[in-house]
């Protein structure tokens, strides 16, 4: 089967490192497409540079999306990148629209500054429905993982809002296409998701705990960090005498 990876970016310091990093780990996966969708009103030219750059060769190869998140959503309390994940489900979903038989295919949101094993995606390339394992950095702990019995996801060990029906960090599962497709109007929404609540409402529409494929070792490995890169210092740029030349960062 064939991964789809949805990586919403926006405009900042760190993204072209950012960026740069992800398809570094990205391009070493067979066949993966990524679908880098830009929080922005029109595609960036330094992203439109990158994502060309990618399709030139070495890749992985990729699809560039933008859609901007309305300004009264960019606060915080509000999930993030809803607009930009909904871009990519609603391309892949056009994309299979006048496919007859079912697609093999593996979706997986990988946001842009996680970190990410390459044995996930071998984990992640085998899910019938939909597979969970644990994401590390994660929830005020050194990680979070579902709680396995049997074979069957029970719970979740976790020490942020445990009531959660999914307690589980967007790193932390993939969705076959079949699902994807066979449930049409599952998407992400904002109204009424409060904080840590987008992967429950999502995965909600799509499936139960009971039906959940544990990966990893029954969920007993980290394969991804949620890791964060810290605010650059730019304390020291220059009001005058600018550099001469224009550099993209
Ligand atoms: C946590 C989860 O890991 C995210 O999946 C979830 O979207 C987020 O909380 C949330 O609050 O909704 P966190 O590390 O706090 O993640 O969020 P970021 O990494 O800052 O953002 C998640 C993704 O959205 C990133 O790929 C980022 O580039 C993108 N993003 C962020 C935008 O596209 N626009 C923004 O304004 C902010
Ligand atoms: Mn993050």
């Amino acid at each position: 089967p064939i991964i789809y990876a949805i990586t919403p970016t926006y405009s900042r310091p760190v993204q072209k490192a950012e960026l740069t990093r992800l398809a570094n780990t990205l391009r070493q996966v067979a066949r993966l497409h990524w679908i880098l969708v830009e929080d922005s009103a029109v595609v960036t030219e330094l992203v439109s540079r990158f994502a060309a750059g990618l399709n030139r060769g070495g890749g992985p190869p990729c699809t560039h999306l933008h859609v901007l998140t309305p300004r009264r959503y960019k606060r915080p309390g509000q999930p993030r990148a809803t607009e930009q994940r909904n871009a990519g489900l609603a391309w892949i979903r056009q994309r299979y629209q006048h496919a007859k038989a079912p697609q093999p295919g593996v979706l997986f949101f990988a946001d842009d500054d996680n970190t990410y094993s390459l044995e996930l995606f071998q984990e992640m390339r085998t899910t019938r429905k939909v597979s969970v394992w644990p994401v590390g950095l994660v929830g005020g702990r050194r990680y979070e993982r579902p709680v396995v019995e049997k074979g069957k996801v029970v719970g979740w060990y976790t020490g942020w809002r445990a009531g959660r029906p999914f307690a589980i960090d967007m790193a932390g599962f993939a969705v076959s296409l079949q699902v994807i497709l066979s449930n049409p109007k599952a998407v992400f929404r904002r109204h009424g998701s409060q904080p840590g609540m987008q992967e429950s409402d999502f995965l909600r529409q799509i499936t139960t705990m009971e039906e959940l494929e544990p990966k990893a070792s029954n969920c007993t490995k980290v394969l991804v960090w949620h890791t964060r890169t810290e605010k650059v210092n730019l304390a020291n740029e220059p009001k005058y005498h600018m550099d001469s030349v224009r550099i993209e960062v």
